[in-house]
């Protein structure tokens, strides 16, 4: 069997990494495509280092764009190098713009496709990542469910009889991720020795309007604890542009960190704050209280018990910050860490050639 995954931004290679592992173990033939997405060296390349991805096979390096130029780039790429290889799977991951030029350009020329994460919903059309995730998933031949609210999302839609439900391979990563570093920890731009917040916000709905990226950055500023704000480049970029610091009051802002810094930092942290899909759940897994300035998640797991609580009024971050710590059991909605052997597995049982 052979597989091409797809990656592009960086919660796509956390998701790859323990792919890319269970493929190898499998003897599974695996050509990785980068599509240039996210192109930073702390936002591509140390991801690849860190978690032993091999260096990806093709690097299309389409570069940041508006939606559709990046897209049509994509997919312009993505056709060559899926007619070129003809694999018996086109494997995609969540919500991305590179997800989306990948499921088109598979579908186009009927290379069948499968869609890791599927099922999540938002319901927020606003998001670009609503349309990515619905377009791809009722494109997909296959569509490879991490949870049992994600199955129902897609039997509502029409797709059971394509849904398989795998687990989250997020959750594979973490948990490798964080008995690592509990182990051998690791050099870090967060001093951990006073109680901390871990912050990180990127989310056009939060960064693009100047008064809304304000009152964040008041909101965090505010708090009587040190943040770490751990700055995406669209952070960066809104916040000099709408004339505003990141460094001020209680913020410290931090270079993205890599994933080993990031698990370790949350692993310890009092709170963390963010609009961050993965890290919303990366924190409900390692027991950090979450506030998320959202008003929708598509990990409604993560706010049983209240670990997470959706704060869309940045005046309200102060006061969810502040609650007690939850005691209730999380259980295990995410799985046990073995999504990916599983969706190798699955791609098998549902390969077409032989
Ligand atoms: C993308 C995904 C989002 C995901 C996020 C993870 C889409 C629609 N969105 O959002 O779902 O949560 O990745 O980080 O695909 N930039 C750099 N260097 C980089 C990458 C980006 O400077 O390495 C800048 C670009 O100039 C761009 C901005 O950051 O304008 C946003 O990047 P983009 O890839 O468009 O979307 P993200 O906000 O990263």
């Amino acid at each position: 069997m052979k597989i091409i995954s797809v990656v592009g931004a960086r919660p796509q290679f956390v998701k790859l990494a323990p792919i890319a592992h269970a493929a190898a173990a499998a003897g599974v033939e695996h050509v990785v495509v980068h599509t240039g997405q996210h192109y930073d060296e702390n936002m591509s390349q140390n991801f690849f280092d860190e978690l032993g991805i091999p260096t990806p096979d093709v690097n299309l390096a389409v570069g940041s764009g508006k939606h559709g130029a990046m897209t049509g780039q994509m997919l312009i790429g993505l056709e060559e190098v899926f007619e070129e290889h003809r694999p018996d799977w086109v494997l995609v991951y969540g919500d991305t713009n590179s997800t989306l030029a990948a499921a088109v350009a598979a579908t186009k020329i009927h290379i069948p496709l499968a869609h890791l994460e599927a099922g999540l919903r938002s319901f927020n059309r606003r998001m670009p990542e609503e349309h990515n995730r619905v377009l791809t998933d009722h494109s997909a031949d296959l569509c490879l469910a991490p949870t049992q609210v994600a199955m129902e999302h897609l039997a509502n839609e029409g797709l059971a009889a394509r849904s398989v439900l795998v687990g989250d391979v997020m959750t594979d990563v973490l948990l490798a991720t964080a008995d690592r570093v509990r182990n051998a920890p690791v050099a870090s731009p967060i001093d951990t020795t006073e109680p901390y917040v871990v912050a990180t916000i990127h989310r056009p709905d939060n960064t693009d309007d100047p008064a809304r990226l304000a009152s964040i950055l008041d909101a965090l500023a505010g708090l009587d604890k040190r943040v770490f704000l751990a700055a995406h480049p669209r952070l960066v970029a809104k916040a000099e542009a709408h004339g505003l610091k990141l460094d001020q009051g209680a913020i410290t802002p931090v270079a993205p960190l890599s994933y080993p810094q990031l698990v370790q930092a949350v692993s310890a942290a009092s709170a963390v704050v963010t609009d961050s899909g993965g890290l919303q759940k990366e924190a409900f897994l390692l027991g950090a209280p979450t506030t998320t300035i959202r008003s929708e998640t598509e990990w409604v797991e993560t706010l049983e018990g209240g670990w997470n609580q959706l704060t869309n009024d940045p005046a309200d971050v102060a006061t969810s910050v502040a609650r007690p710590a939850p005691t209730a059991d999380r259980g295990t909605p995410y799985g046990d860490g073995n999504a990916a052997t599983l969706t190798i597995q699955t791609l098998a049982d549902h390969a077409t050639q032989p």
